[in-house]
């Protein structure tokens, strides 16, 4: 006879997702915070629906719990964090890192049972992120991108903190990779409107997702802080790691490479947390809030248009919405998230 299967686990309260949907996306890693947000203070954060409170231990360890005090349901967000526990607001209860209850400051002589414990989740520090995972399989090792830049002095890192939007996020990151969009939504910053045909470009299967690489000839106004040449060349290289992170090279020349990151990390149905962040290895000199101002000029082109999106979803279903040439990137992004169980389909 079969072992029994393990109980699946409940949907958050308040689940905007499909069970089915939920259950696939849980199953994979995304960043629910920078590591300098996680630094003496608790920080509340949503991953699809559930919500997390993040801290870090006296030994610098990153906890990820449910952030709900199991006595009478306070958030322990209202709370503080003492030493490596969480203290709730309520009436006290305290929490150590493994989520076990430690304390019951109104009657201390009772024995705290073992179900007094908030659930905890897998989480990992890597590239100046906290990656969590809802549903990680004990079994397996995180899947998380390999972005060996991150871990290069040469490169330096720059973030702002990471904003939500009204947007799904598959239907953000199909923005990130759109290279069809540049000359006319992005003509305030590196569009071109002189240069609307989109050549030919392969997309390569790799192990985790898919590599493109496309030349653009982009513009180049002074706020770029790329010379006082009217165009740039940029060379850019995409590869997406499924489902939900990208890493884009930009490469200008000469060894000058600038990265763009963008991992969107659903917090509900149709509002994501994006990090997007970028390093690059020239130009120190330039101040970061320099740099990062210009990729948020970038960024406020497409919020607008990427919230104007209806339906919200991503449409997985190749025979929803019209493609063209230059749209082959997504398509593929599309079929593998149908593949992954991701993703809305319309015409079923
Ligand atoms: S609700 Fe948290 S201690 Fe009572
Ligand atoms: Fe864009």
């Amino acid at each position: 006879m079969n072992p029994p299967a393990p109980a699946l686990k409940p949907l958050p309260r308040h689940c905007t997702f499909p069970e089915a949907e939920w259950r696939a996306l849980a199953r994979h890693w995304y960043p629910v915070a920078y590591s300098d947000e996680v630094t003496d203070k608790p920080l509340a954060r949503t991953l699809l629906d559930q919500p997390l409170i993040l801290y870090r231990t006296t030994n610098r360890q990153v906890v990820v719990a449910h952030d709900l005090c199991i006595h009478r349901g306070v958030p322990l967000r209202l709370g503080w964090q003492e030493g490596d526990e969480l203290v709730c607001a309520y009436h006290g209860f305290r929490y150590g890192a493994d989520g076990r209850c430690t304390r019951i400051p109104a009657q201390p002589d009772l024995p705290v049972p073992k179900k007094l414990c908030l659930e905890t989740y897998a989480s990992v520090e890597r590239y100046g992120l906290i990656w969590a995972c809802l549903a990680s399989d004990p079994a397996r090792p995180a899947v998380i991108p390999d972005w060996p830049e991150l871990e290069d002095p040469a490169f330096k890192m720059m973030h702002d903190p990471p904003p939500e939007w009204d947007v799904t996020a598959g239907r953000q990151l199909e923005n990130f990779i759109d290279v069809g969009h540049f000359s006319w939504i992005h003509t305030g910053t590196f569009g071109n409107r002189g240069q609307p045909v989109v050549a030919p470009y392969e997309v390569v299967r790799t192990p985790h997702g898919f590599h493109v690489e496309y030349p653009y000839e982009a513009a180049n106004p002074a706020a770029s802080a790329l010379g006082a040449s009217p165009t740039i060349r940029r060379w850019m290289t995409y590869d997406l790691h499924l489902p939900l992170a990208c890493r884009l090279a930009v490469d200008y020349g000469g060894g000058r490479r600038h990265l763009i990151f963008d991992a969107p990390t659903p917090v509900s149905r149709r509002r994501t947390r994006i990090f997007f962040f970028i390093a690059r290895n020239f130009d120190h000199h330039v101040p970061a809030r320099q740099l990062l101002d210009w990729e948020n000029a970038i960024l406020a082109e497409d919020k607008p248009i990427v919230e104007s999106q209806r339906p919200e979803e991503l449409p997985v279903d190749l025979s929803e919405e019209f493609h063209i040439r230059s749209d082959r990137f997504a398509t593929q992004f599309r079929s593998a998230m149908k593949a992954l169980e991701l993703g809305a389909h319309y015409s079923a």
